[in-house]
């Protein structure tokens, strides 16, 4: 029997349970879910730090091997069981305690969402001080005292004030939570579809803008080379673990993010074709982001191996020296927080269907509760940076013991379990007809996804995990 949209696996009907409209709205959902910052934040630094292009070869690759496998998981146990994370696994193994893979997970996107919601609320902060022209004023100030200070000098200051102070940060990152609330309030449809497809048009326009923008400086082609000319004398063990936790991040695979929004997928919805899109669309913008990023530094001569300040410390930088910077701030900022923002609302999604579903809350109290708890990891971890750096977990303060825990720990290990799940304990069947669209469609592609997941997957991922943990 065909799975309606509106039935489970024993045929129990649901009538309260939204689905995407469009399959573009499905697509441009799980796209704003995989692109964030992390494909304009942390992949330019990562890639920054790691060498160039060898780092993105090996980055292609692990999207291609590991990255895939997993959004095709991810969309098929969401897609059968049209239930939150842990409802899902509930009724694809009534019985077992597979659930709890699901339980951990909505905790894990409870602490990621504290931290990410941190560095969104800064993006705001940038977009702000853009559209003041901050930037310029400040430096200019600053040299009207020390005529010799540096814009890179100065930036940093303004940085380190900012993120280590107490109100701002937490009060920007309270409206953004607020503005994700108030997105989702409106269903699924008509908030986190509808959003998705408003905003993402506008992300690609604003990256093509910048694009074109970068790729005219005078200069432009060193930083290209950087990006595209691989060396690879410079990759050792680390810099492929490195780029398998990016695809993991940039991707939003290992804590049920996409089983949510597979769930919200009609049942002829292609599973295989549509990861295909997003991962493409995750990948070619993190691309874009770096076309926008390097060609940008070498013409100034900032060197682009600033870690996690690149795009609040570096870019500032490079804008105040630029021809026209002013705008280029503002539309570059305004793209790093559109893009934030429709991955917080698949980390809050997250939450909510758990408390709705799960716990069995109305929609309405389902995100006042997350959106609460998640501001409180919120504060705690914007403090934690500054009044609060003194209080260490494990030798780290809140912010980085998050990030650390659940890149290195929980995510890998979500990753791993999803994997097993679907290539071991799944029916086979329920397997064959989510891929094939109960025989509709070839499905060639089952056996090497099958084998990828009960093996290739796991044991690459053990890998990540044990040197995530320093143990290789
Ligand atoms: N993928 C997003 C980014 O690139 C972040 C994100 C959203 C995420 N949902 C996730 C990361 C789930 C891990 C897991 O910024």
């Amino acid at each position: 029997m065909p799975l309606s949209p509106w039935r489970g696996l024993g045929g129990e009907a649901f009538s309260m349970r939204s689905t995407f409209s469009t399959r573009l709205g499905a697509i441009a959902a799980a796209a704003g879910s995989a692109i964030g910052l992390g494909n304009i934040w942390r992949f330019p630094y990562m890639t920054g730090e790691n060498g160039g292009a060898a780092f993105l070869l090996i980055y292609l690759g692990a999207v291609l091997c590991l990255g895939i496998p997993l959004m095709i998981a991810e969309f098929m146990i969401g897609r059968t069981a049209h239930a939150d994370v842990a409802g899902s696994f509930r009724k694809l193994l009534p019985g077992t305690r597979w659930y709890w893979v699901g339980a951990v997970s909505v905790f894990v996107a409870i602490v990621i969402l504290g931290f990410y919601s941190v560095i969104s609320g800064w993006t705001l902060e940038y977009t702000w001080r853009a559209l003041t022209n901050d930037f310029q004023t400040s430096v200019a100030s600053a040299q009207l005292v020390t005529p010799d200070a540096q814009a890179s000098q100065v930036l940093t200051m303004d940085f380190n004030a900012f993120a280590t102070s107490q109100l701002p940060p937490i009060l920007w990152a309270s409206l953004f939570i607020a503005i994700n609330a108030f997105i989702l309030l409106g269903g699924v449809q008509k908030g986190i579809e509808r959003a998705s497809n408003i905003l993402m048009p506008i992300l690609l326009l604003l990256l093509a803008m910048l694009c074109v923008n970068s790729l005219t400086l005078p200069g432009a082609a060193e930083g290209l080379r950087f990006f595209f000319e691989p060396d690879f004398s410079k990759v050792t063990g680390q810099t492929v673990l490195a780029a398998c936790g990016q695809a993991f991040f940039s991707m939003s695979v290992g804590m049920g993010c996409l089983i949510i929004y597979g769930s919200y997928m009609d049942d002829n919805t292609k599973i295989g074709k549509t990861a295909l899109s997003v991962a493409g669309l995750d990948t070619m913008i993190a691309i874009l982001a770096g076309i926008i990023i390097f060609p940008a530094c070498y013409s100034y001569n900032i060197t682009p191996n600033a870690g996690p300040s690149l795009i609040f410390i570096t870019l500032p930088s490079v804008f105040v020296a630029m021809p026209g910077g002013y705008f280029w701030a503002l539309l570059f900022f305004i793209l790093v927080a559109l893009a934030a923002l429709t991955s917080t609302m698949s980390l809050l999604e997250a939450e909510v269907t758990f408390f709705d579903e799960t716990i069995g809350m109305t929609r309405r109290r389902a995100i006042m509760v997350s959106a609460l708890i998640t501001w409180v990891f919120c504060v705690v971890s914007s403090l934690s940076l500054g009044v609060w750096n003194d209080y260490k977990i494990a030798g780290l303060n809140f912010f980085d013991f998050c990030d650390f825990i659940t890149s290195n720990i929980f995510m890998p290990l979500g990753a791993a379990a999803i994997s097993l799940f679907v290539g071991w304990k799944l029916d086979r069947q329920i397997v064959r007809d989510a891929i094939t669209n109960r025989k509709e469609d070839s499905g060639w592609y089952l056996m090497p996804l099958i084998w990828a997941l009960r093996v290739f997957c796991p044991a690459v991922i053990f890998l990540v995990f044990l040197k995530g943990l320093g143990l290789i």
